[in-house]
């Protein structure tokens, strides 16, 4: 499975990075607005900041809702980098242009999914990834991680290239829940991230073996 980190936060990219288990990054107007990113120049020259910290996928997210707006930005975005992913929101005129992209080499991310019945859609369009929103659907009492275990047997029933990448994760057991069952993707915030490092038995073992190592050294 792969790891995303779902930030615009440069500090937080380069920690994962850093940690040498990161393999892209998701952002979305929300995220980079957080980062107090505005202005559409900010916000390229921002991507481009992004694509050259890490060496993987960078989905960036159209702002247009009409089928001729997202092609102009998403073919705009495209150009920035080669590791730009054109993320475009599950609308009718969205899988329009995710078709377009795809047939023009261009990779798509399709956002705010919610359903199967919108996976497959995008499946049908050619997106790269589908980003199902675990989070908000358990925010509505629904379950998130059997909606991504419904997508990922479909995509395998037909064969569809389309990579799950799970989104909207919230803690570190939505990353294992999605990896059990079988999300390609997570795309999770560094403290999720973070948050898998931690047993209190490791802490326990490890503060142990260095007081043996230190009584051993005084002894001798
Ligand atoms: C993916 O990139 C999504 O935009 C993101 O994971 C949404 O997460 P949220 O539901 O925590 O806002």
């Amino acid at each position: 499975m792969k790891f995303f980190i779902d930030t615009a936060n440069l500090a937080q990219i380069q920690e994962a990075y850093d940690m040498g288990i990161l393999d892209g990054v998701t952002t979305n107007p929300s995220l980079m607005a957080k980062e107090g990113i505005s202005g559409e120049q900010n916000i390229l020259d921002h991507y481009v900041k992004i694509c050259k910290l890490v060496h993987g996928p960078v989905s960036a997210e159209v702002i247009s809702t009409d089928y001729e707006g997202m092609i102009k930005e998403g073919k705009a975005l495209a150009r920035l980098h080669e590791n730009i992913v054109v993320k475009v929101p599950m609308t009718k005129d969205g899988i329009k242009a995710i078709k377009y992209f795809t047939s023009q080499g261009i990779k798509t991310n399709c956002t705010l999914v919610f359903s199967a019945g919108q996976a497959i859609l995008a499946a049908k369009a050619g997106a790269t990834y589908l980003s199902p929103f675990v989070g908000r659907v358990d925010d509505i009492n629904w379950d998130g991680v059997q909606l991504i275990q419904q997508i990922v047997h479909i995509y395998a029933m037909y064969g569809y290239q389309t990579q799950v990448l799970a989104a909207s994760i919230r803690t570190p057991l939505h990353i294992v829940k999605c990896a059990e069952v079988g999300a390609h993707v997570v795309t999770a915030p560094l403290s999720a991230i973070a948050g898998l490092l931690k047993h209190p038995l490791t802490d326990i073992g490890l503060a142990q073996f260095l007081a043996d190592h230190a009584k051993a050294a005084q002894s001798n």
